[in-house]
Parts: structure tokens; C-alpha cells; sequence
């Protein structure tokens, strides 16, 4: 049977042509809270998310599928790929909405301070002004995250706070308090040092929803687990797949280590893979059941591509650099018993501030 897409598809249809799509998209309106069992509401709902677009019609800007069937198929598959929270990696508003009518929805975004200046906006700005004052740049920061924030769902917007090595914990704390503010749905992100671990612990504490970006090892992802633990909001750590298969390893790896270590934990920590450069980094980081993966706009799109593919169970992944080996670790010890050093958390640190300073008028 062969129809037009943007005039015929109905939910009678989506049952009709592949039953189990029916209870995909009921788990989807569960997810929404939507309380109305019957197709039409969830649909509604994507439609809504997509600004209003139909859903059939995004079916249609689905590239590399030329029959209903597989359309559907697609669809059936981004659905079922819920288990691991979709987010994008950026800094600019535009984008995100370039990529929520893409893929259809988004779980969350990711930010970050290299991230913001490549905003083009911040980029104008800093051009034609020599630079932003220390404000400008907050008031900017939070101009670009409130108009992601209603783009997304309910992951988040990771706002994150400018700090070097030996930032101290109450400065990360008063940026994190303050960038709270700016949006309902922000998670903090502090640094895996020292000084980030006592404002995560801190800012778990009062209510604030914490990130904990450059994680390079698995004793980090331990001391964040020990350092938020009876945490009553949500905790997220950030594993960086991409920049330890810079330096020769296999990045991957750290995501399964840690997955596995928090197997045996309260479940606190969920873990955000992040810093993934290509779609078999993604793939795998659904098949390890990741609760979130961070993605820059190049690999979603590449997964749209790619007919929103999902991992199967002959999924193999290609490993490019020296495997991590799990490490036996014991998640009930004080947080700073754990080594938390690492070269590329300075470097990222670095980094960071770098790019944040770049977007400046005055060294600070
Ligand atoms: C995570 O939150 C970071 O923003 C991001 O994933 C860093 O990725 P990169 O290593 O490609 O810069």
C-alpha cells in the first residue's frame, strides 16, 4: 500500500500499518504525561514540540527512506531509543530548533563556555565591541539558554559555570546559585575537581541540579557519586568519550566502566555520555544504555542520515585506541579518598577558560 505521507497519515494508520508503533507511542505519552490513552493526544503533543508541524510531515524530511513502511520504522526506532535522553551539544538557539524539527524531539542541551563564544550572536557582539564585560557575557550566557529552555525537555539546559584549577568552591557556588535562576529546567555544571565537588555537594543540598563536566576517569565518577550522595535532585556526570580517544584510548570504555560501577549503587548519578564525535560513538553509548548522550549537531544529523539507526544486537563496535579497564571501586568511602586528578580536566579547564576569556574586554 503506498500513500501520501502528509495528508494520510493518521493514528488509525500508524496502528494499522505497524501495531507495535502503538504502544511506543502510548510509553511516549506516558513520558509527556499525558493522560489521554489514545493516539491522537501523543501526536498531538510531537506536534506541538515540533512548533506545530505535523509529525507525518516530519516523517517526510526523513532522508535515505523511500516507503511508507520504513518511514515508520524510523519513527518506531526513535522512539524506542528513548531509553538513553537525547541532548544537544551547543550554544546557539537557532540550532537547537534546526535539529528539534530534525530528529523531532530533544531531551536536553548541553552548553559550555567554548560553546557560547561561537555563538553567533556573542560573536557579532564581541566584534563589534572589543569585547563583553564580565556582565555582558553573563547576560548573554543567559539570553542563549532561555530561549533553548522551552525547546527542550525535561533533561535541561547544563548552564556552566566559569572556573579554572584553583577556582574555589564558593565562586563556582555563587555563579551556579545565580545561573540557576535564569531558567526552570537548568542543571549546573561544575568541573570534576575539587573545588567543583564541594559546590555540587553544596548545591545538591539547597535543590540545585548538578552536571559534573571534564569526567576522564572512573574514580571521578566515583567521587561524584560519593561527594552528591541522598542528593533528592537529579545528578548527572559527564563522561568525555571524544577527548580520551584524542589522546590514544578508548573512550567508549569509561561510559561502560562507569555504568557498571553505578550498577551496584542507589541509582542517584545518572550518567551523560558526552563528548562524542562520531555516530558509532553514539550507537554504542545506546547500546550500554547510557541514561543521557550529549551530540553535537554534525552527528545527529548524520544519524537522521542515517535513517535514525539503532544498534542491533551484531552491533560491534570499532575500538580505535588503548581500552580503559574497569577498576573495582568501592562507591561507599569519602569522596576525596578517590584520586580525582586528571591531565585532560586541567586542559579542558584550560580550555574553557581560554574561550570564555576570548569573549571579554578585559583579562581577568
Ligand atoms: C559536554 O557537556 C561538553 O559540552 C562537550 O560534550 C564537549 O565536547 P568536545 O570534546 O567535542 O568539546
Amino acid at each position: 500500500m503506498r500513500f501520501s505521507f502528509a495528508r494520510e497519515i493518521r493514528p488509525s494508520t500508524f496502528s494499522q500499518f505497524d501495531p507495535e508503533l502503538t504502544s511506543l507511542v502510548s510509553k511516549a505519552a506516558e513520558r509527556y504525561n499525558i493522560t489521554q490513552p489514545a493516539l491522537t493526544a501523543p501526536i498531538k503533543a510531537l506536534e506541538n514540540e515540533l512548533g506545530g508541524e505535523p509529525a507525518s510531515t516530519r516523517l517526510l524530511r526523513i532522508e535515505g527512506t523511500s516507503s511508507a513502511h520504513s518511514q515508520l520504522l524510523c519513527w518506531r526506532n526513535t522512539m524506542t531509543i528513548r531509553t538513553t535522553k537525547i541532548l544537544l551539544d551547543g550554544g546557539d538557539a537557532s540550532e537547537t530548533e534546526r535539529i528539534k524539527r530534525l530528529i523531532g524531539l530533544l531531551d536536553g542541551q548541553t552548553t559550555n563556555p567554548s560553546l557560547i563564544a561561537k555563538n553567533p550572536e556573542v560573536k557579532k557582539m564581541v566584534a563589534a565591541e572589543h569585547g563583553l564585560s564580565i556582565r555582558e557575557q553573563m547576560d548573554e550566557y543567559r539570553k542563549i539558554v532561555q530561549a533553548v529552555s522551552p525547546l527542550v525537555g525535561d533533561a535541561g539546559v547544563s548552564i556552566e559555570v566559569f572556573a579554572e584549577e584553583d577556582t574555589t568552591a564558593d565562586e563556582m557556588l555563587d555563579q551556579g546559585r545565580e545561573m540557576f535562576t535564569w531558567i526552570p529546567n537548568a542543571f549546573i555544571k561544575y568541573p570534576c575537581t575539587r573545588g567543583g565537588l564541594l559546590a555540587a555537594q553544596e548545591s545538591v543540598r539547597s535543590g540545585i541540579r548538578v552536571n559534573i563536566t571534564l569526567c576522564f576517569s572512573q574514580a571521578q565518577a566515583a567521587a561524584v557519586y560519593a561527594a552528591t550522595k541522598g542528593a533528592k535532585v537529579p545528578v548527572y556526570v559527564s563522561p568525555f568519550v571524544g577527548r580520551l580517544d584524542d589522546i590514544g584510548e578508548n573512550g567508549v570504555d569509561l561510559v561502560a566502566n562507569i555504568k557498571r560501577m553505578y550498577a551496584g549503587g542507589d541509582g542517584h548519578v545518572a550518567v551523560l555520555a558526552a563528548s562524542i564525535r562520531n555516530l558509532q560513538q553514539l550507537l554504542y553509548c545506546f547500546s550500554l544504555e547510557a541514561e543521557l548522550a550529549t551530540v553535537p549537531a554534525n552527528v545527529l544529523e548524520d544519524w537522521a542520515r542515517n535513517g535514525f539507526a539503532m544498534p542491533g544486537s551484531d552491533f560491534k563496535y570499532t575500538a580505535t585506541g588503548k581500552p580503559i579497564l574497569y577498576q573495582e571501586l568501592t562507591l561507599d568511602q569519602p569522596w576525596q579518598s578517590f584520586d580525582i586528578q586528571h591531565e585532560l580536566t586541567r586542559k579542558g579547564l584550560a580550555k574553557f577558560a581560554a574561550d570564555y576569556r576570548a569573549t571579554l574586554s578585559q583579562t581577568v
